[in-house]
């Protein structure tokens, strides 16, 4: 079997629920918001982005197939096109369920001259997993992440809508510490521009 045929049958993507194994889960807060956000776009199709956002908070952080089946059947839109939205923007969570809080490693060209990757490894070796893993109890998924656009505070981290930079050593203690005393960052961060969405209509 060539490399390509097994690189694509690693990434194998999850089956589509059937529609009679699809579970609603959007709580009522979501389904108001949800219709609250159709009336600000011309049409269901133009909601897709800040649904997703939504089934992304509803959904612990993981856009799992049900979820992306939820936000088709609540838009009306086949599952191919949710689907097809949801894995090109690398801010959706489609490629395995998440931790409650995503340290994003910026290893680009300016945090990589001052020390990222020392910063990575750091972070692998206190949290025990890798680039695109998750800690075994489900607090901190690590993952590498192209230029945030804040090069001035290289090395840059980013958890949930925070940015952390310059960081060293001590920097990263103290944040883990901090981290595993708060809630997911990371649906806080999608509910956080789900609000944003719902004001802008308003403007
Ligand atoms: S290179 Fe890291 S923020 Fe730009």
């Amino acid at each position: 079997m060539s490399d390509l045929i097994q690189l694509g049958a690693v990434n194998e993507r999850p089956k589509a629920p059937r529609p009679e194994e699809l579970e609603l889960k959007f709580s009522q807060t979501a389904v108001d918001q949800l219709e609250a956000l159709k009336t600000h776009y011309p049409n269901d199709k133009a909601c897709i982005l800040p649904c997703l956002w939504i089934a992304q908070r509803e959904y612990d952080g993981y856009l799992s197939s049900n979820a992306i089946a939820e936000v088709a059947h609540r838009l009306s839109r086949s599952y191919a096109e949710i689907e097809g939205v949801a894995t090109f923007y690398s801010m959706y969570n489609t490629a395995h369920s998440v931790g409650k809080h995503m340290i994003e490693v910026c290893t680009c060209l300016t945090c990589h001259m001052c020390g990222a990757y020392r910063i990575g490894d750091y972070l692998k070796e206190k949290l025990g997993v890798d680039f695109g893993e998750t800690t075994p109890d489900g607090l901190f998924t690590l993952h590498e992440v192209e230029c945030l656009n804040a090069c001035d505070r290289a090395p840059l981290l980013q958890v949930g809508d925070q940015y952390h930079g310059p960081v060293d050593h001590a920097y990263v203690d103290n944040l883990l510490a901090e981290l595993k005393t708060q809630e997911s960052t990371v649906t806080k961060l999608a509910d956080e521009i789900v609000k944003v969405h719902l004001q802008d209509g308003h403007k």
